[in-house]
This record gives structure tokens, C-alpha cells and sequence, in this order.
């Protein structure tokens, strides 16, 4: 393993998947722990993708205050949440969050006819549990990187990036890409957050990681959106997903 950091952006590369695994579950668990201790609860948001299972099922081994968190979801896809396509269920089984308390599980409803009402709806339970005048601040989210330099669900060449009237997102569905419609968290909520973990392995993560961690348009790289977040920003890679050029 070796590091690169400034105050606020990080790069971890990992030499393996395992060591992808253990870092990225333990950079979680001490942000959840930090933020039970000075606030008495963690919200946590997590992605999809292929990428975070192996950090959840390793982060499912550990002692976690599971009363004390609320889990979120970063976006979601639309199909049915017992759909192997549901970021939902990955990620619940992953994390074993039937151990959970029901009341702490927030999924978000993608698989509703009106995915703008299903967004609205969202967006009320974040102001709710965050605080109506508060910012919506994750303690920690995971992210990933698409092979196209998406994050979430904010896709290039949709405008995506520049939605910053609301918490959360009804994104089109993409027929040509094979890909279903989706809600997602906005930049400016991916912006807020404490800790942001982004998770990648593999040499296809490399163009998109090199582009995003260059100044550009955000809308051609919707990861760039993260030079200009407050919090910390993890790049947790490994070998193969690290820019070389
Ligand atoms: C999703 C995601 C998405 C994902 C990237 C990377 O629903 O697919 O949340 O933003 O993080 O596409 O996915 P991989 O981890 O599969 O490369």
C-alpha cells in the first residue's frame, strides 16, 4: 500500500483485492466511529456497482453500533428491489443489514411509476433525518467511477452534474447503453459529504480516474465533481486502476 495526500483529496492504492477490501471497510468503520462519538449516530450513504461488495462484506465482519447508523442509498436503479440489479439488495446482503433495525434501512423506492415523485419523497425523509435547516452531510459515502467517468448516477452528457435545485434525482433511462432509469443523489449532496470513499479496481478505471482527477467540464466527467467537494475525498484504487500516464 502506499499513499498520497493533501489536506483534503487522498489516493490509496491497494496492492490486491483483499487489501481493496480491508481498507476500504476500515477508512468506513472509523468514519462511522468518529461520527457516533461526536454526534451520537452515522449516516451513511452507499453506491452500487460491482466494486463495493467485497469493502461490505468485510466491513459486515466488524463491530459496528448498528443502532446507531442510518443507511442511505447513493442511487438506485429502476427495477424491483429483489431484483439482481437492485443496489439495494446487493448492498443490504452484503452489509447484513437484517441484523439492522428496520427504521435505520432508507432504500430508495426506484421501482415507483413516478421516479420524480420517488425522488421528492426521498429528498423529504434526507431533510427529515438531517434536519430541515441543516445541510444534508453524510458522515461517509462510497462512491464509483463508470469506464464513461459517471459517479452515482449523474451520467455525461445529460446534464446531470448541473442539478443543483435538489437533494436527490430522476434520471432518464439510457436504452442504447442498456441501462434503466435511475435516482440519484445530486452533486451538490455528493459535495457535502464528510468522507467520500471512491472505490475502483481495474486498468478500464484508469482514463476515467486520470480525467477526473484533471480540471475540465463536469459534464463530459461527472467525477470531477469531487475536486470541488468540502470534505475528505479517499481514492481508494488498486494497481490496475491507478493513472500511470
Ligand atoms: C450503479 C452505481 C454506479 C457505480 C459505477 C461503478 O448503480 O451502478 O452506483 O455509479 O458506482 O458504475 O460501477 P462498478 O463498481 O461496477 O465499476
Amino acid at each position: 500500500m502506499s499513499e498520497v495526500s493533501t489536506a483534503r483529496f487522498e489516493v490509496t492504492d491497494a496492492e490486491n483485492e483483499a487489501e481493496h477490501a480491508a481498507l476500504g471497510a476500515e477508512i468506513v468503520a472509523r468514519a462511522i466511529d468518529e461520527a457516533v462519538r461526536t454526534r451520537g449516530s452515522a449516516k451513511v450513504a452507499l453506491s452500487g456497482g460491482s466494486t463495493p461488495g467485497p469493502v461490505y462484506r468485510r466491513l459486515a465482519q466488524m463491530a459496528l453500533p448498528l443502532d446507531r447508523i442510518d443507511w442511505f442509498w447513493v442511487d438506485e436503479r429502476a427495477v424491483d428491489p429483489a431484483s439482481p440489479r437492485s443496489n439495494f439488495r446487493a448492498a443490504y446482503a452484503d452489509l447484513g443489514l437484517d441484523r439492522a433495525p428496520k427504521t435505520r434501512v432508507h432504500r430508495m423506492e426506484a421501482e415507483a411509476p413516478d421516479l420524480a415523485a420517488a425522488a421528492a419523497r426521498y429528498e423529504v425523509l434526507l431533510r427529515r433525518t438531517f434536519g430541515i435547516a441543516s445541510t444534508v452531510a453524510f458522515d461517509v459515502m462510497t462512491l464509483g467511477i463508470g469506464d464513461d467517468g459517471h459517479t452515482a448516477s449523474l451520467f455525461p452528457g445529460m446534464g446531470a452534474t448541473a442539478i443543483d435545485d435538489r437533494l436527490v434525482a430522476a434520471i432518464a433511462a439510457q436504452p442504447d447503453k442498456g441501462l434503466e432509469a435511475r435516482l440519484t443523489l445530486t452533486a451538490p449532496v455528493l459535495r457535502e459529504a464528510r468522507t467520500v470513499l471512491v472505490l475502483a479496481r481495474g486498468a478500464a478505471k484508469q482514463r476515467p480516474i486520470a480525467s477526473a482527477w484533471s480540471d475540465g467540464p463536469e459534464e463530459e466527467v461527472p467525477a470531477r465533481l469531487l475536486l470541488r467537494a468540502r470534505g475528505r475525498v479517499v481514492w481508494l484504487v488498486d494497481r490496475g486502476a491507478y493513472p500511470t500516464g
